[in-house]
């Protein structure tokens, strides 16, 4: 077996799309397992960009089957969207397969995502307003859709009058927003279960036993700092992006899994609200903002930079299950006279050091960055092709990275293209 599972380390958009994109080549099977469509990613081959949001990106490989796991939601409209975005440009929807056990993403689930995040005020989250937490609130609270009932008359019939009896309550007394009745709902899943029913997997048993002996590749989305249980809770999305939410979101238990890459940045980003103890406000925060282009593809948003935290890294190996890091972006650092690296935590109240990530966020406010400064290699990475061409002072920060995390770094990315990869012997 050489199944590996793909995970974001930080707080997302550390450039899992060109990872996965590379691994998703030499697999048979690739497995979107959690999240929905609050994730995005771009990928460009020979010229032409593919905005990902929910489709797994192996759906560029001809002959790789692609499966959208239960553990995943889906907001219908997005996924035709993407669907048509796709198509458009070519790509072919003959391998996409989607779990029936996957959770939908009805309307009014969006709308509670907005309106709780604008009436939280100082408090909000800074969620992508695409319903991720409501969906699978109602999913725990055992009040959701999942994609086989658009297909069975009684199910439905049955679940929404339940839903209809808690939700409409909801959004009346609590968010003041109009009701929904049973007909438009039913109309709603007639028209999902028509858009859905060209790649719904009834017999996803059979497939995922059929590939037991071949490839898999499981993409994670966000990142191990957004999981729901080890996160900057409740700054997270509401899924488990950590290694071991492949187990329970694609079908396949964790014996199946060889290896978790957990991909890092060699500084960090964040989107949304929460902490973020290494972040610069300043002008050394701009300019990896500019250089890096950290903008978010879902939201738009400029995203926060700061140098590398490695205290949430060595975190993050631990609960990610991490086995080895991709660590990109490494050439976005290249003008910098000084590169820091965040090697502890200290509270500003009393002094206190942390070297192990402390859990409570709510102390992150009193917490200052303990940092160790690094020459940097005032060198373009951007051409170089082999470790050993690296100059001495990039290696010398990837070596105290690996140190400091302990976790090998096994890929290092110095661009956007595939090209642009250096693999670690
Ligand atoms: P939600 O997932 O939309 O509920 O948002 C919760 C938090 O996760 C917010 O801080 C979002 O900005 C963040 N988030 C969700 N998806 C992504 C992603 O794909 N990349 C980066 N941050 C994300």
């Amino acid at each position: 077996m050489n199944n590996t599972v793909v995970i974001g380390s930080q707080w997302g958009d550390e450039g899992k799309a060109k990872i996965t994109d590379l691994l998703a080549s030499k697999a048979d099977l690739v497995i979107r397992y959690q999240g929905g469509c609050n994730a995005g990613h771009t990928v460009v081959v020979d010229g032409v960009t593919y905005k990902f949001h929910m489709i797994p990106s192996g759906i560029l490989y001809r002959n790789t089957v692609c499966f959208i796991g239960a553990g995943t939601v889906i907001h219908p409209e997005s996924f035709e969207n993407e669907v048509n975005e796709f198509k458009a440009l070519g790509v072919d929807f003959k391998n996409l397969k989607i779990s029936p056990l996957a959770t939908i993403t009805m309307p009014y689930h969006i709308e509670i995502d907005g309106a709780n995040e604008q009436c939280s005020g100082k408090n909000k989250i800074g969620t992508t307003k695409k319903g991720i937490g409501p969906t699978y609130t109602d999913k725990m609270a055992r009040i959701s859709l999942k994609i086989q009932d658009l297909y069975s008359y009684e199910a439905l019939e049955q679940k929404l009058d339940r839903i209809l009896f808690v939700k409409n309550k909801e959004l009346e007394k609590v968010y003041g927003v109009d009701v929904y009745t049973k007909d438009c709902l039913m109309s709603l899943c007639e028209r999902y279960a028509e858009l859905f029913k060209p790649y719904v997997c009834f017999d996803w048993q059979e497939l995922l036993n059929n590939y037991k002996n071949k490839t898999i590749l499981f993409e994670g989305a966000q990142g191990v700092m957004l999981d729901v249980d080890y996160g900057t809770y409740p700054y997270v999305t509401s899924s488990n992006p950590i290694g071991g939410g492949a187990s329970v979101g694609s079908g396949y238990g964790p014996t199946m899994i060889d290896k978790v890459i957990g991909v890092a940045k060699a500084y960090v980003t964040r989107v949304g609200d929460g902490p973020f103890v290494t972040e610069l406000t300043d002008d050394v925060g701009d300019k990896i903002r500019n250089i890096g282009r950290e903008f978010g593809v879902t939201t738009g948003r400029p995203r926060r930079c700061g140098w590398f935290d490695a205290v949430t890294m060595k975190y993050a190996v631990l609960v990610g299950g991490i086995t080895s890091v991709a660590l990109t972006k490494i050439d976005v650092l290249d003008e910098f006279e000084e590169v820091k690296i965040c090697v502890a935590y200290k509270d500003c109240r009393n002094d206190n050091v942390y070297k192990s990530y402390p859990t409570d966020v709510f102390i992150h406010k009193y917490l200052e960055p303990i940092y160790e400064t690094h020459q940097g290699w005032k060198t373009s990475l951007s051409g170089i092709k082999n470790y050993n061409d690296l100059p001495v002072n990039a290696k010398k920060y990837i070596k105290r990275l690996e140190k400091l995390i302990q976790a090998p770094v096994e890929i290092i990315s110095v661009g956007p293209d595939r090209e642009q990869t250096i693999f670690v012997k």
